[in-house]
């Protein structure tokens, strides 16, 4: 990764990134709090409210307000300093990582949330290896300084031992707990100090000349100032300077330590994004790289969101857009059915509020509210018939079969399965033989989604129940030997909502048989998304 010094100015002050954090790190309270330094909403408290009201602006569903998990990815774009950033969120569950992988198909970078108290959770180690695999520049920010954490070198080992990845401080904390009272900004050599009197306002920041300068006594307590000497003399010592090139290349991470409730640290965890963080960076296809800068727009949809407003049954498709400048209105070619598509009520996302999009930079994420035409994985461009790679579908781990508790009802439930299916959010898959449907999922949680989103959303109250199933794999080979495969295995067979064919079975054993007595089939446990 690197960055581009061509880029127009429009697309180079862009930055794309998502949040990854274990749940209760604090990925709500620090995303409201850039929000709120963004201009995007006028009081903390909007994105999280307490008690009754507590739900996040990002969340649009009724069942997650409920639950207070934030099930559903969304994007956000507002503006700081010169730069414009389009926060994704993603959910934190491990239930939902198949919408987080695919989430994070479409940042540049991301900011790794990690409680100061905790350090490295399970949910930030998977969360950080997907990163890995995209080397995904990461920044660290370890929250709830306020609250007694562990020692700062004992958590900067800890990353740096867990998770494999050089960890540069590009802040210091000044005490803990009871005790903290700021941060040196190793970067800036400046002074931070928290207002514990008012949570929403912003720490006065003064500027040192250096660890020297007698203006630091005038605002830390001798003890303090002692120990934060000495802990950055050895920092510096021990500790790998910021590195920019390193970073943008995903194998350094700054951590700057702060408390997002207090907005303490954000916005100079906000700077660093914008001073550190990478431009748009150009999108793998088939054929060729697709640099932002080129002219022509193009466009991956990473995310599929139905019903995202009860009242208007529409559905939005996420587009991360790869390159050019795009205007509303614009005729896009939709590659995957060849069809001219005019894009005239794209939207931005400005937290709850959609806005419509007059315009938007490689690097921006618009919406799409379309009737299903649009799916996971398609491009839209000026033409070209590019193929986006990279967008992973995931294997259904479990399987369970669903109807609806009135039978009057079945055909709508085919179509509220359907319209899942095509978002994204389940596998489901018609068998051959017999009534029903069953539906794979990556977690369990998933079907209770599901449940609550039929009920909620098409008004069809639906029971899961375990299937005789446990195991799907797509079937695929030469038409020939596909249908005749078909026919003699008619009870093992269903469609999925493409109409490809998919093989159950409960025995890997039968899986193992099927691929030694047909070697001209592949069975395969995802189907490229693409
Ligand atoms: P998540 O989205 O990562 O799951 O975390 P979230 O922001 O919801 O934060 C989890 C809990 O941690 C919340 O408390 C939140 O108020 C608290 N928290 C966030 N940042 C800080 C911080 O800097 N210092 C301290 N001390 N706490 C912090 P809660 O009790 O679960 O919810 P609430 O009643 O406060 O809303």
């Amino acid at each position: 990764m690197t960055n581009r010094p061509q880029l127009p100015p429009e697309i180079a002050r862009r930055r794309t990134f998502a949040i990854i954090a274990h749940p209760d790190a604090g990925k709500t309270t620090l995303t409201e709090k850039f929000l709120l330094f963004g201009g995007a909403i006028q009081m903390a408290g909007q994105v999280r409210a307490k008690g009754e009201a507590r739900r996040t602006r990002s969340d649009f569903m009724k069942m997650e307000q409920d639950r207070g998990i934030s099930v559903s990815a969304s994007a956000m774009s507002f503006d700081f300093d010169r730069y414009r950033f389009n926060l994704v969120d993603t959910p934190g569950h491990s239930d939902f990582s198949e919408d987080t992988y695919r989430t994070l198909t479409a940042v540049d970078a991301a900011i790794m949330v990690i409680d100061g108290a905790k350090g490295v959770e399970s949910q930030t180690r998977k969360l950080f290896e997907v990163c890995r695999m995209r080397d995904l520049p990461i920044l660290t920010f370890c929250n709830k300084m306020d609250r007694e954490s562990r020692d700062t070198f004992e958590i900067i080992d800890e990353i740096q031992e867990n998770l494999a990845i050089d960890v540069a401080p590009a802040s210091w904390p000044i005490g803990s707990g009871r005790d903290f009272v700021g941060c040196y900004d190793l970067l800036h050599d400046r002074l931070e100090l928290m207002d514990r009197a008012d949570r929403n306002r912003v720490a006065e920041s003064i500027k040192i000349s250096g660890l020297d300068d007698p203006k630091l006594s005038k605002h830390i307590p001798a003890d303090q100032l002692e120990k934060l000497r000495e802990e950055i003399e050895m920092a510096r010592e021990l500790l790998p300077a910021f590195d920019r090139k390193a970073f943008l290349e995903g194998h350094m991470t700054p951590i700057w330590f702060g408390s997002a409730i207090n907005s303490f640290g954000v916005k100079e965890l906000m700077v660093g994004i914008g001073e550190f963080g990478p431009q748009p960076q150009p999108q793998n296809s088939a054929d060729r790289e697709i640099a932002p800068e080129e002219k022509p727009v193009t466009g991956f949809v990473f995310k599929v969101q139905a019903n995202m407003d009860p009242k208007h049954r529409d559905r939005v498709a996420f587009v991360r857009l790869a390159s050019g400048h795009f205007e509303r209105g614009m005729k896009l070619t939709h590659v995957r059915s060849k069809k001219p598509m005019a894009v005239s009520n794209p939207v931005l996302f400005l937290a709850a509020d959609r806005e419509l999009a007059e315009e938007a930079w490689a690097g921006d994420i618009i919406g799409i509210p379309n009737h299903g035409q649009l799916r996971i994985g398609d491009a839209l461009t000026e033409g070209e018939a590019l193929r986006f790679t990279g967008i992973p579908s995931f294997a259904p781990e479990l399987l369970q079969s669903v109807r609806a508790t009135d039978p009057m009802k079945a055909k709508h439930l085919e179509k509220a399965l359907m319209q899942f299916a095509e978002e994204g959010a389940a596998k489901v898959f018609k068998p051959m033989i017999g009534s029903g449907f069953i539906v794979g999922v990556v977690g369990a949680l998933q079907f209770e989604v599901l449940a609550s989103r039929i009920e909620i959303e098409y008004g069809i109250p639906v029971r899961f129940e375990a299937s005789q199933f446990t195991s799907a794999r797509w079937v695929a080979g030469p038409k020939d030997k596909v249908d005749a495969f078909v026919q003699a295995n008619k009870g093992h067979i269903a469609q999925d909502h493409d109409g490809d064919m998919v093989y159950l079975t409960r025995l890997q054993w039968d899986i193992d048989r099927v691929g030694r007595d047909h070697p001209e089939l592949r069975l395969t446990a995802t189907k490229e998304m693409m």
